[in-house]
C-alpha cells in the first residue's frame, strides 16, 4: 500500500496538535508533505510556532512547516484564546522549537506542490479557517483539478454554532474563503461539529492517553485536559470534543464514520447567520450535492485507535 499524500493546513490549537500527531504516527497510510499554518485559534506567529512544537514532539524536526495568511480574505481575524489559551497550546509547559520555519509562503508551497505532484494524488486537510486554501485557488486556479480531495474540519448543521449561535469557528472566521472553496467543485468532505461532538475526550479517554507513559501521551492528556475545562462547562458534557483529529481518522479509518453526500452552502449575507453551513441533510432543496457531510462516528474505536497510534511516537 502506498501512503496517501496530504498537506495539513492548520491553526494549532490543542486539537490540531493531536491531529498532526496522529498523522505523523501513521506513515504507512499517510505521507505528510508539509504543514501549512494559518491564522485562526491564535495569530499566525503562534500557529506557525505551535506547528513546529508539535513536529518536534513527534520527533519530526525535518518536516517542512510554512507560515501562510495572517488574516482572513475579507475581514479582521477572530481568535479563540478563550478556548485554547494565550499560546494556543496552553496546558503543559512547552519548549521553544528549534527547527526552522520555511522561507516559502504556505500558499506558494500549496500551489507548487499541487503543480509538481501527479494530478489527483494530493489531499488537503484543513483544520482551521480556509484562508490559505482559498487564496491558493484564487491565485492559481489550475491547481483545482489537481487536488485529489479536501477533507476538512468545519461547519455544523444539527449542532449549529460554537462561536455564534449559527456558525462553527473555522467557517465563521473566513466565510469568504469557505465560499470560494465550496465553489471549486473539488471532492469535499466536512467533519462538522455534528460528528466532533460525538468524539468526547472523557476522563477515562484522557487517562488512557496519560497511561501511554510517554512524553507524547502525557502532553496529549494535558492538552485535552486543558480545553476540557472550557467545553465541559459550556456544554455540560462528559468531556470536550476532540475536533480536528477526526479529519485524519477519517482518512485512516473511514469505516468508523457515517454521513451523506448533500448540498452545503455557506451563508454570507446576514450577520446573524454569517458563516453558517446550510446543509441540506434532508434533501429538501433541488440544489445539487456538492459535499460529503459526516454526522456520526464510532467514538470508542476512534479513541482506542488514536491512543494506539499515539503510543507509536
Ligand atoms: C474548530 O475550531 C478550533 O477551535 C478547533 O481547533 C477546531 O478546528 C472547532 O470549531
Ligand atoms: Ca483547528
Amino acid at each position: 500500500m502506498t501512503a496517501r499524500k496530504i498537506i495539513i493546513d492548520t491553526d494549532p490549537g490543542q486539537d490540531d496538535a493531536v491531529a498532526i500527531l496522529l498523522a505523523l504516527a501513521s506513515p504507512e497510510e499517510l505521507e505528510v508533505l508539509g504543514i501549512t499554518a494559518v491564522a485562526g485559534n491564535v495569530p499566525l506567529p503562534l500557529t506557525s510556532k505551535n506547528a513546529r512544537i508539535v513536529c518536534e514532539l513527534a520527533g519530526r524536526p525535518d518536516l517542512p512547516v510554512y507560515a501562510g495568511c495572517d488574516a482572513p480574505m475579507a475581514r479582521p481575524l477572530v481568535t479563540a484564546e478563550h478556548v485554547h489559551g494565550k499560546t494556543g497550546l496552553d496546558g503543559p509547559e512547552m519548549i521553544e522549537p528549534t527547527m526552522p520555519l520555511q522561507d516559502q509562503h504556505a500558499v506558494d508551497f500549496i500551489i507548487e506542490t499541487l503543480r509538481s505532484e501527479p494530478e489527483g494524488t494530493v489531499t488537503l486537510c484543513p483544520l482551521g479557517p480556509l484562508t490559505n486554501i482559498a487564496t491558493a485557488m484564487e491565485r492559481a486556479p489550475d491547481i483545482i483539478p489537481r487536488i485529489q480531495a479536501i477533507v476538512l474540519m468545519g461547519g455544523a448543521y444539527f449542532e449549529v454554532g460554537n462561536i455564534t449561535p449559527s456558525a462553527e469557528f473555522n467557517i465563521y472566521v473566513d466565510p469568504e474563503a469557505a465560499k470560494h472553496v465550496m465553489a471549486s467543485g473539488c471532492d469535499i468532505t466536512f467533519l462538522p461539529l455534528d460528528v466532533t461532538h460525538h468524539a468526547l475526550a472523557t476522563q477515562a479517554r484522557v487517562d488512557a492517553f496519560r497511561a501511554i507513559g510517554t512524553e507524547v501521551g502525557r502532553t496529549v492528556a494535558e492538552w485535552t485536559g486543558f480545553f476540557e475545562r472550557f467545553d465541559k462547562e459550556k456544554y455540560g458534557s462528559a468531556g470536550a470534543p476532540l475536533h480536528d483529529p477526526t479529519v485524519i481518522a477519517y482518512l485512516l479509518w473511514p469505516e468508523l464514520f457515517s454521513g451523506r453526500h448533500i448540498n452545503v452552502e455557506i451563508a454570507l449575507e446576514d450577520p446573524l447567520t454569517l458563516g453558517m453551513t446550510v446543509a441540506d441533510w434532508w434533501r429538501v432543496s433541488d440544489r445539487p450535492a456538492n459535499a460529503t457531510f459526516i454526522r456520526d462516528l464510532d467514538a470508542d474505536q476512534f479513541f482506542s485507535r488514536l491512543t494506539e497510534r499515539l503510543a507509536r511516537l
